[in-house]
């Protein structure tokens, strides 16, 4: 399973990169905005700026929810770096621009998925990745878990090439989840991927290590 992290603060991607385990990055209009950046020109030079920290897929969204806005956004997005896949919402427009860049041979990532019937589209278009929205389908008293293994189940036995990549993660089970039920790709807030380290007996073993170490050499 692959990792990327679900943010556009750089030095958060830095330290995530720094742990040797980065796969890539996705980011949001959301994600952009809370980092200050504003105006088409900066938001191009901040997707060069991260795809010059990570050597990995890079999801830049559209803006556009129209399909010949969508398919400018995204040629114009895609040609700033190879790593660059196209963020496309899941609304009708939006999957006719995934046929268009698959066509293309332009990478995708379908965003804003809750249905296995999205999903079915996304993969039908061709979508690269598929992101599912497990947090706040948790947040809606469903379980967004339940969406993973069910897209998960119905790729493998369509053979499906998409890639799952569950999004709005929330805290380090989704990660463990994920990975048991088959999601290709987690993408997560660096919070999430520190909390993996966590275990009380980790901290306890090595420092009981250490005080040993320390008596027996002093
Ligand atoms: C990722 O591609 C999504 O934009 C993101 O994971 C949404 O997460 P949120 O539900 O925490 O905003």
């Amino acid at each position: 399973m692959k990792f990327f992290i679900d943010t556009a603060n750089l030095d958060q991607i830095r330290e995530a990169n720094e742990l040797g385990i980065l796969d890539g990055v996705t980011t949001n209009p959301s994600l952009m905005a809370k980092e200050g950046i504003t105006g088409q020109e900066n938001i191009l030079k901040h997707y060069q700026n991260i795809c010059n920290i990570v050597d990995g897929d890079v999801s830049a969204e559209v803006i556009s929810t129209d399909f010949k806005g969508m398919v400018e956004e995204g040629e114009r997005l895609a040609a700033l770096h190879s790593n660059i896949v196209v963020k496309v919402p899941m609304i009708v427009d939006g999957i006719k621009a995934i046929s268009y860049f698959t066509e293309k041979g332009i990478r995708t990532n379908c965003t804003l998925v809750f249905s296995p019937g999205q999903a079915i589209l996304a993969a039908k278009a061709g979508a690269t990745y598929l992101s599912p929205f497990i947090g706040r389908i948790d947040d809606s008293s469903w379980d967004g878990m339940e969406l993973i293994q069910q897209v998960a189940e119905i790729y493998a036995v369509q053979g499906y090439e998409t890639q799952i990549l569950a999004a709005s993660i929330r805290n380090p089970l989704h990660i463990v989840k994920c990975a048991q039920y088959g999601a290709d790709v987690v993408t997560c807030p660096l919070s999430a991927i520190m909390g993996l380290f966590k275990h009380p007996l980790t901290d306890i073993g090595l420092a009981q290590f250490l005080a040993d170490y320390n008596k027996a050499n002093a």
